[in-house]
């Protein structure tokens, strides 16, 4: 290992892609993807709202894009879901007016494509031989001496008419929070670079405004607190996430958070991590072709 050596990761969010009629969106992807190989990041990760239907054939979409640059490997990308992947709003409103009063149905939806989620994007979540791919995933990838862990959670909240209407409001379930506590995680983390992945923000844009509050209501991490204890318990030194369409970063009891905007808004904008041998990093957001 030269002594200078530094990992590059880039951070995609929210690409809010529609289908594969969706062409220049696609091509617009593509030049993206192109670039971030061609300037030889180590990794890239995209933080959920792949697509904008919560049809599962979209994400073939992103899967063909990311395998037509030869990014479809488990060491070059990671990837979670976001509520617009997990949460087809109209379906959810059909539902509800047939008269079903328990949630069991919106859970098992958002489960159900999850699941799919993860068979479209298995070779980013699993190992060939692994038995299961989901979330939370822990991924320790090491790049010359130097080890990355990504932590990656599913953020997505199912709907729900009086605590979800927009499906938008974020939760990370117990069942993870457990997970992530479990020893066998801190293990697996020792000596890496601890990154937390999710797709919810911890902070979304607020003012003492009712109208914003209401429309923050609707947008929140419901438990981040509950998520921000377990990541810095694990040693994470930021979180990336979306959701929250704005570039921008932030901290919380000393965890920094990198927004990483959106893509279907702001195509030719993309984070960019550096990481060195001694646990120091730098972030910032460029534009396609800047240095
Ligand atoms: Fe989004
Ligand atoms: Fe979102």
């Amino acid at each position: 290992m030269s002594i200078d050596k530094k990992v590059r990761i880039a951070h995609l969010s929210d690409l809010h892609l529609t289908g594969k009629n969706d062409l220049r969106q696609i091509e617009r992807l593509d030049r993206l993807l192109a670039e971030i190989v061609q300037k030889g990041y180590d990794h890239l990760v995209m933080t959920g709202d792949l697509i904008d239907t919560a049809s599962p054939d979209d994400w073939l979409v992103v899967r063909d894009a990311l395998a037509r640059n030869g990014l479809f490997e488990l060491g070059r990308t990671t990837v979670l879901p976001g509520n617009h992947d997990l949460i087809n709003l109209e379906e959810e409103l059909r539902f509800y007016h047939a008269l079903n009063p328990d949630d069991s149905g919106r859970r098992r939806r958002v489960a159900d494509r999850l699941a799919r989620f993860c068979t479209v994007f298995r070779p980013l979540i699993a190992d060939p031989g692994d038995p299961v791919a989901g979330f939370p995933l822990v991924k320790v990838l090491h790049f010359g001496g130097i080890g990355i862990a990504l932590v990656a959670c599913c953020s997505v909240l199912p709907w729900s008419g009086s605590d979800n209407p927009l499906g938008a409001r974020g939760y990370v379930s117990e069942s993870t929070l457990k997970a992530l506590g479990g020893r066998e995680v801190s293990e697996a983390l020792a000596g890496s670079f601890v990154i937390g992945l999710c797709h919810h923000a911890y902070r979304v844009y607020g003012t003492d405004a009712l109208i914003d509050q209401a429309f923050d209501w609707t947008m929140e991490f419901k438990n981040r607190d509950e998520y921000l204890r377990a990541i810095k318990a694990l040693g994470a030194s930021l979180v990336m996430h979306g959701h929250f369409h704005r570039f921008q970063k932030y901290h919380a009891d000393g965890v920094a958070f990198v927004n990483g905007g959106s893509f279907r808004y702001v195509p030719d904008r993309y984070g960019e991590l550096v990481v060195d041998g001694e646990g120091r990093w730098a972030h910032r957001f460029l534009s396609l072709g800047q240095e």
